[in-house]
């Protein structure tokens, strides 16, 4: 009869080890048996980037990368995208389920009350260079939030705990539209709370002078769907920092700022803002192909392509695509559709990228959205940042009551030399390293 376990018969001693597989997995830790000697330290696995190893278990979000299917706590992203609102996908993100209509009342109710930030905040951000970039003002604000809320250290509480995830979702908006207006030199717009959460972000991006903000209903639907796509994604870097550094038990401010950083770099949430730039390099539909070719004999790659764990069609994308077109019938088309679509479709026709399974991921097309809605690239980013904070706080949630979860601490594979004998300053030979 089949066990669930694996059997490794260890060459150098002949000895077999029986370990048990649990979930399609075997605990590394159950390696360290494997030994030469008493004093040995035993086997190791070595998995630079994570790219064979579960970190946790989780029953949040589910993706099977090769059939192109993601699912926010079981429930298909096509169908919450199609059916609910941004903060209603966060209820079922950070609750478990669907709300009750007074569940959501009250849920909308409290994040809508979160949406003021301190005057201390305000005058802190006023403090960032005019050309500062407004990923880099997001992440240090956040982070500075730590400072105004200190019993969010107090993270074995959960009411508290409820408390400040309430205020990092209402506040992240007000701090993402912040650093934009402060960019242009426009004064801070207060929240409206008579908005929806989408509706009050552009409130506080776009309003003028005009008494009341009236939102586009499809633009700010858009932006709702664009923000249940993002929400969360399992273990990608960004989710990984906050569940790294928030395994040390630093308050949930300090560890968003730090899933935010790991977001802001180009192989991540940055991606879209590279997409654009690429897309401008590229200029027009009769360039593709050359573009194409000089990706495919080793020259920079294609942004917004290939995923670490799609093999497929990004289904994000897919839904993508069809809200850029209910957002270009209001904003008109952007021209860099058709550049978009035409490398689309040549590089799903190449056997370089077709070998490799590179497929559009939710970058390609999300920054053509966003620009014809009157974003600058630099916001981009910041635009991921605001509903994946959801995704961050749930994992964070998830993994301070996981009893299998202990500080994070990888171990290493030392390679550097041993018990040196120590050289004299007078005695020391030069070598190549320059300083600045
Ligand atoms: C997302 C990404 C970081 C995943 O990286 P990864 O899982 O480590 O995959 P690898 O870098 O090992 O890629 C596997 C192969 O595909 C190639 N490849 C991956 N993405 C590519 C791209 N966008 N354009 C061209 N080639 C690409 C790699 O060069 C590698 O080729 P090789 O086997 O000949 O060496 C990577 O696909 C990438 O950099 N994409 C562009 C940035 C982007 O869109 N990021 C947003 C992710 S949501």
């Amino acid at each position: 009869m089949a066990q669930d376990t694996l059997t490794i018969v260890d060459n150098r001693t002949n000895r077999p080890y029986s370990l048990s597989i649990e979930g399609g997995a075997v605990r590394a830790t159950d390696f360290r048996q494997i030994k030469t000697s008493p004093d040995d330290f035993g086997v190791m696995t070595y998995d630079p980037a994570f790219m064979n190893t579960a970190s946790c278990r989780s029953s949040i979000t589910f993706i099977d990368g090769e059939r192109g299917i993601l699912e926010y706590r079981g429930y298909p992203i096509e169908v919450l995208a199609e059916h609910c609102t941004f903060l209603e996908v966060a209820y079922l993100l950070l609750f478990g389920e669907l709300p009750k209509e007074a569940e959501l009342k009250n849920w909308v109710h409290a994040i809508t009350h979160h949406t003021m930030l301190h005057e201390n905040t305000k005058k802190f951000m006023e403090g960032f260079r005019h050309d500062a970039h407004p990923m880099a003002m997001l992440v240090s604000t956040v982070a500075a939030l730590a400072t105004v809320y200190p019993e969010a250290r107090d993270i074995h509480d959960p009411s508290n705990r409820l408390l400040q995830i309430e205020r990092l979702i209402g506040k992240m908006p007000s701090i993402a539209a912040m650093s934009y207006r402060h960019s242009l030199g426009f004064p801070y717009v207060y929240p409206d709370n008579d908005l929806s959460y989408s509706a009050n972000f552009m409130n506080m991006l776009w309003k003028m002078v005009e008494p009341k903000y009236a939102a586009n209903p499809v633009l700010a639907r858009a932006l709702d769907i664009l923000f249940i796509l993002h929400a969360d994604h399992e273990q990608n870097c960004s989710t990984n920092a906050m569940r790294s550094v928030g395994s040390s038990h630093a308050d949930p401010y300090l560890a968003t700022a730090a899933a935010a950083a790991a977001l802001s770099g180009p192989l991540h949430g940055g991606a879209n803002e590279e997409v654009l730039k690429m897309l401008d390099e590229i200029g027009s539909r009769e360039n593709v192909p050359s573009y194409v070719k000089k990706v495919r004999e080793g020259h920079g790659k294609l942004m917004g392509f290939g995923h670490r764990v799609y093999k497929n069609y990004d289904p994000r994308a897919k839904i993508i695509k069809w809200t850029a077109e209910q957002v270009f019938e209001v904003t008109g088309r952007n021209p860099k559709l058709d550049i978009a679509m035409e490398l689309e479709r040549i590089a799903l026709d190449d056997d370089y990228f077709v070998q490799r399974k590179l497929y559009p991921n939710v970058d390609f097309y999300s920054g053509i959205i966003y620009q014809a809605m009157g974003f600058k690239p630099e916001m981009f980013t910041v635009l991921f940042a605001i509903p994946r904070t959801v995704g961050w706080l749930a994992q964070w949630q998830e993994m301070l009551s996981d009893v299998d979860q202990k500080i994070a601490r990888p171990r290493q594979i030392y390679i550097g030399q041993r018990a040196r004998q120590f050289v004299p300053m007078e005695k020391r030979a030069l070598h190549a390293v320059t300083s600045h």
